[in-house]
């Protein structure tokens, strides 16, 4: 479900022209739906109403403080991976009290920095770092609420790259391992052991693996329970996948009846971080066609094209990286006339596209066109690369839009550079550098 869609032959976001964002803001330009947000949020916690819980927003999907701000505004806490996250979740109005801390390598100032600020969990993801975070504790006179991220080594069929949960994956304890490293935090005096946490990774399309997953975690909860450790919080992951091209991931409803239903009978707190789910298919990122130009014919018949747009991989990470599929739309009325095609960007790799072999109607320099479902590890995966300045991001409510990022300028990109001192003066410290 989205609020992108065409009214009388213009792509509109909910109430607004799309073209009139790329007038006002240019491109490339990532557009976000504050109604699709919205909506997302509201149908995903409301399937988990028959229990205690708490969706912990995925920040590193979409790290927009608008963005972060939709969530926590509905009452959302937030899944973080960083000190640069805890410090944006802070400042968009999460309470620490709805922050879990994840990811395999928190480093001494981030693990204090977050028991400075009290979060609700570290979610722990080897020995080593149990002990640092203990010691890191010990010395700042804090106790620090754990849970410890088990790898129930189950397949989530999805990419390999965003898979998570396979033993030969680098996330988490074997499940198997985890009741030793539990009892040894149990016993350490600078460690809660609140919760148990598991993610087994990224644009799930099917239930299977979480009700796997979610039944090994069930057997660890009720084994830590009997032997006395006060296991109150059960922390599921993100994961749940959405429709890109023809995927038919299940609805939120059926999702979160299969993991409620997996945890009955315990008296648990469950913990959500959902980041796709909510926010990809509410962004599109628009950019305008440059050039066009038609290949050599190909083997069989017809030509190829090639519609070089403003946008590139550095905007958009995932094709390149994942050969993700993403729909590209034209904003105005397209040409009826069709072809194959490629939508690639300015950069200078093969590597640099958006869509591959589409047919797509014949487009022309100047064209508006909407690529679509790019709300989620869009604009925060991209780069500066190319030196090329990183998109503005707008959203848009009913009939407004406001830019939430402005367009990077040519000063940012050097922003904190300095020319070396021995290339400042030309010619004068020549010799001096070996
Ligand atoms: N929790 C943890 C511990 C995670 O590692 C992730 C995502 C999430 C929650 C949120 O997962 P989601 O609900 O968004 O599937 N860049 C890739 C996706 C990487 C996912 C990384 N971890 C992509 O563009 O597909």
């Amino acid at each position: 479900m989205h609020h992108f869609e065409a009214k009388r032959g213009e792509l509109h976001c909910e109430g607004v022209p799309l073209r009139r964002i790329a007038e006002a803001a240019g491109t490339p330009a990532y557009v976000y739906s504050h109604a699709t947000l919205s909506q997302h949020y509201r149908v995903f916690d409301e399937a988990f109403a028959g229990i205690p819980h708490i969706v912990c927003y995925s920040m590193k999907a979409n790290s927009n403080g608008s963005v972060i701000r939709t969530f926590t505004n509905m009452g959302s806490g937030v899944d973080i991976v960083s000190a640069g996250e805890v410090c944006r979740a802070l400042a968009a109005g999460a309470p620490p009290s709805k922050i879990v801390y994840s990811g395999v390598g928190k480093q001494v100032f981030e693990i204090e920095e977050a028991l400075r600020n009290g979060i609700l969990m570290f979610n722990v993801e080897s020995r080593e770092e149990l002990e640092t975070i203990d010691a890191v504790a010990g010395r700042m006179r804090k106790r620090a609420p754990i849970a410890l991220r088990v790898n129930p080594d189950v397949d989530p069929k999805t990419h390999p790259y965003i898979s998570t949960g396979l033993k030969k994956n680098k996330f988490g304890i074997h499940i198997d391992q985890a009741i030793r490293d539990y009892e040894w935090a149990a016993r350490r005096r600078n460690i809660e052991v609140v919760g148990v946490d598991c993610h087994i990774g990224s644009q799930l399309t099917e239930i299977s693996p979480f009700v796997d997953a979610a039944a090994r975690v069930r057997l660890l909860v009720e084994k830590l329970l009997r032997k006395g450790m006060p296991i109150r919080i059960v922390d599921i992951g993100g994961g749940l996948g959405i429709t890109y091209n023809d995927e038919l991931p299940p609805h939120p409803k059926q999702y979160a009846d299969a993991v409620v239903s997996a945890f009955s009978g315990l008296s648990v707190t469950l913990v959500l971080e959902p980041g796709r789910v909510l926010v990809g298919n509410a962004g599109i990122l628009l950019t305008r066609v440059l050039y066009t130009k038609g290949a050599a014919a190909l083997k069989g018949n017809g030509k190829k094209h090639f519609f070089i747009v403003d946008a590139a991989m550095n905007d958009l990470a995932r094709p390149s990286l994942y050969g993700s599929y993403h729909a590209v739309v034209p904003v105005g009325r397209a040409p009826g006339k069709r072809t194959v095609a490629d939508v690639v960007g300015p950069i200078c790799e093969s590597g640099d596209f958006l869509a591959k072999d589409r047919r797509l109607p014949l487009y022309r320099s100047g064209d508006l066109l909407a690529i679509m479902s790019a709300g989620a590890y869009g604009f925060s995966m991209s780069s500066n690369y190319n030196s090329r300045p990183r998109a503005a991001e707008v959203m848009v409510s009913g009939t407004r839009f406001e830019v939430v990022r402005e367009r990077e300028a040519a000063k940012d990109l050097s922003k904190g550079e300095r020319t070396a001192s021995f290339l400042a003066g030309r010619g004068k410290t020549r010799g001096r550098i070996l």
